[in-house]
């Protein structure tokens, strides 16, 4: 990696003080600065650290019409000795550049984003919270930004850092719809990269099952529509005859969550058995009424880890004991101890900022 600071135009005034931290609506607050860097002439130009602010486009902003846009979602939390750490950024990097490839744009360098990120985040060190579930979501994205009428790749990109200081996702266990009718991705499809459109897409269906009471709903897989894919922003976990499994990746549709991998590998090392299969929904229900399917969950950065209590198929409500959920609970418990430092780190999965 490339080594050296990164200029910085600081801002004027700071929100933190007017910042109320017991009252983080997720996403909605964000803090002084920003990091952008700009591709172009098939180059990364340097990245800098700017106030955090308003960007200004023409209307023919290519991203905007065809959506050659990609993110990451991060967090970095605060360490009871009172450092701070990221939660294995180089993996997001890893993700970042699949999806960069599969939607034609160029690969980001790790000086832009984790020297970028750390070093936004030293600035930003006070922003981080100190409080139980609580964090500083971290926001890398890259988009298009010729500004011409049609679909081709672009020229131009920006890839951008922005912050958020967040509070839990979800309060409650949640209640997920079954979908049968609408797909998230298919196979050769986009599945497997963070891009703009597969939210897009998801935002409809996400509504009609809102409206019958749902949180979130559960995808099918394209083709057959009988095989459990992922949730939301969500990858799903089952317990079943006390191992603990969850949906493959192979076909390409679902995304690769780094919570997931890192659930996978606290699971094996506290001598569970991990399955990562193909997982029909008539084996969920099967499990369900003889008992045998004891736990269901999803996991990702949003949510760390959120209990299901109810899935509902067709006819079917598969109703979870979310009081009674000790895989989840220990997961859960371990991925927090780890994160704000009084768990052992083993794997190095936490970097320090520069702070
Ligand atoms: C569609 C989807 N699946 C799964 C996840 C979980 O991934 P991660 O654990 O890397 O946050 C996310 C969130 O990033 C997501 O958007």
């Amino acid at each position: 990696m490339q080594k050296g600071a990164i200029k910085i135009t600081k801002a004027a005034t700071s929100k933190l003080a007017s910042t109320d931290f017991n009252n983080l609506p997720f996403g909605k607050l964000f803090t002084d600065h920003m990091l952008i860097a700009e591709y172009k002439n098939g180059t990364w130009g340097d990245p800098e650290i700017v106030p955090y602010g308003p960007l200004s486009f023409d209307p023919s902003l290519i991203s905007i019409h065809y959506g050659q846009s990609i993110f990451e979602g991060i967090k970095a939390f605060r360490m009871k000795d009172g450092s701070a750490a990221i939660f294995r950024p180089e993996e997001n990097l890893k993700r970042f550049n699949k999806s960069a490839h599969r939607m034609a744009m160029p690969d980001v360098p790790a000086f832009h984003f984790i020297e970028g990120m750390k070093q936004l985040l030293t600035l930003e060190d006070k922003w981080i919270p100190d409080a139980y579930d609580h964090a500083l979501y971290i926001r890398p994205f890259m988009f298009a930004s010729d500004e011409v009428i049609g679909v081709a790749p672009s020229s131009k990109y920006l890839f951008m850092i922005i912050l958020s200081p967040v509070g839990p996702y979800f309060s409650n266990p949640l209640k997920i719809y079954v979908e049968e009718q609408f797909v998230r991705a298919a196979p050769g499809g986009v599945g497997y990269a963070k891009t703009a459109g597969n939210y897009a897409a998801s935002l409809y269906p996400a509504r009609l099952a809102r409206e019958k009471g749902f949180d979130q709903v559960l995808w099918m897989d394209a083709t057959e529509h009988k095989y459990v894919q992922e949730c939301g922003a969500m990858n799903v976990f089952f317990v079943m005859d006390g191992k603990v499994i969850t949906p493959e990746l192979s076909s390409g549709t679902i995304l690769d969550g780094i919570t997931r991998k890192s659930i996978l590998h606290l699971a094996k090392s506290m001598g569970k058995t991990v399955e990562e299969r193909e997982i029909s929904i008539d084996e969920l229900v099967e499990g369900y009424k003889k008992g045998t399917l004891t736990e269901a969950f999803g996991a990702g950065t949003a949510v760390t880890v959120s209990k299901i209590e109810t899935l509902q198929y067709k006819d079917t409500q598969i109703l979870m004991d979310a009081a009674n959920m000790p895989v989840a609970d220990l997961l859960k418990k371990t991925m927090t101890a780890m994160r704000d430092g009084t768990a052992p780190d083993p794997d190095g999965w936490m970097v320090k900022t520069n702070a």
